[in-house]
């Protein structure tokens, strides 16, 4: 069957690969610790849940207004009125099937073919193969790692030409763990500032989860030309374990919303119409802030735990997770060396032998366009992180004594 070439274009995923060959090992009963999962090992709050019940209860099974009901616009107004400062009439925002769809349709509402779009790495895996798939070029700008994988103004500055079009700005960062300061951030805003063709993707959905005091501020705050051109993302997923919902919104000007609601009415019409109560009240009702403060607390001090254990195994280098919940180690030390008769030759033969000799799985950085790193999410027990970081700590002995 002869495809189209778009499908082509879009890269397969290794993080998909890689988890199913952790399922699989586990499915065959063997005890795999897994580092793979992109989300919180919490339950949804039951207020959420049972709101949803109720939903069902009341017979909210039918179709509704595309994308959503009003009721659920104006508690994402007020979100972003209260958490953020970002004020939006509910005609500027829409919902979609998580931040991913919401992302999606941004791009495919924005970019026109051959528009450059620029990507700090590392990068969540998504973005590039959405912009492509929106006729879009991503124009890859590497993070240098001695500054926490940061975009520094400079690099923003030369890597922007006539031809670009959108900026994709992801703080707290997947899977960098990294998240800008208000002043970092301040200062790419400038650089913004000075190039008013550029549309701004701010992707903010980590931004409950920073750690060690820091503060989240919103993009689109830091310089009046930029409300106009933003677009911020955010979405239920992380702040209330609502993975499985698949309940993203984003806030920005008229006419990009305006599009994305007229591809959103042909492609899928509007989000689950069960899940838009729940999901207004989830951001407006007191108990969603407590329950993610909850998880924010414990993740600081799972992430905390991992790092420093991960920093004390030799040759790796690890930047502080400061946002969401993943480290990022550098195992490249580890290149070139073969354990039982495997050779370790990048970050995809690395987590492949690491999950056949020790069992645990974890993401290769190449996705994200990293092919020395590798990503590990702390968004499992203490008791689970434990337990993989010793299988870890004795596997890298075997290679180096190898
Ligand atoms: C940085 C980033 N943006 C967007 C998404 C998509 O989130 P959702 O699950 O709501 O589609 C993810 C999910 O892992 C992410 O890490």
């Amino acid at each position: 069957m002869q495809l189209a070439s778009r499908v082509h274009d879009v890269a397969d995923s290794i993080t998909l690969a890689v988890s199913a060959k952790a399922k699989a090992l586990k499915d065959s009963g063997v005890d795999v610790v897994g580092f793979g999962a992109g989300e919180p090992d919490f339950d949804t709050p039951d207020f959420i849940k049972d709101a949803a019940k109720a939903a069902l209860d009341r017979g909210e099974t039918k179709y509704t207004p595309s994308p959503c009901i009003l009721a659920l616009k104006k508690a994402i107004c007020e979100k972003f009125k209260r958490d953020n400062g970002l004020t939006f009439e509910p005609a500027q925002v829409t919902t979609g099937a998580g931040g991913k769809q919401c992302l999606y349709l941004a791009f495919m509402a924005v970019i026109n073919p051959g528009d450059e779009v620029i990507l700090p790495s590392p990068y969540w895996v998504s973005y590039p193969e959405q912009i492509k798939l929106a006729g879009g070029k991503p124009v890859v700008v590497v993070g240098d790692e001695a500054n926490d994988f940061k975009l520094t103004p400079e690099q923003l500055e030369r890597a922007i030409t006539p031809r670009t079009r959108g900026f994709v700005i992801n703080s707290p960062s997947n899977p960098a763990g990294h998240a800008y300061t208000p002043a970092e951030l301040l200062a790419l805003a400038k650089v913004i500032a000075r190039h008013p063709n550029v549309v701004v993707f701010a992707d903010e959905i980590y931004e409950k989860l920073v750690y060690f005091g820091q503060k989240s501020v919103s993009f689109a705050t830091l310089d009046p030309s930029l409300p106009e051109r933003t677009l911020t993302f955010n979405c239920h997923s992380k702040t209330y374990a609502m993975t499985g919902w698949r309940l993203g919104y984003v806030g920005g000007p008229r006419p990009v919303i305006d599009a994305m609601n007229k591809l959103q009415s042909q492609i899928s019409s509007h989000v689950t119409s069960f899940i838009q109560n729940p999901g207004a009240l989830a951001l407006t009702d007191p108990r969603g802030l407590e329950s993610v403060e909850k998880m924010r607390v414990e993740f600081e001090q799972r992430g905390l735990h991992m790092w420093k254990r991960l920093c004390s195994m030799p040759h790796i280098k690890c930047v502080k997770p400061a946002g969401a919940f993943y480290c990022f180690p550098n195992v490249s030390a580890y290149f070139g060396k073969s354990v039982d008769g495997k050779k370790i030759a990048d970050a995809i033969s690395f987590s492949s032998i690491l999950l056949d000799v020790a069992h645990v799985a974890v993401v290769p950085g190449n996705d994200s366009g990293f092919d020395t790193h590798v990503r590990l999410s702390f968004a499992t027990s203490m008791t689970q992180i434990d337990k993989g970081l010793d299988r870890i700590e004795e596997f890298l002995e075997r290679v180096a004594g190898s």
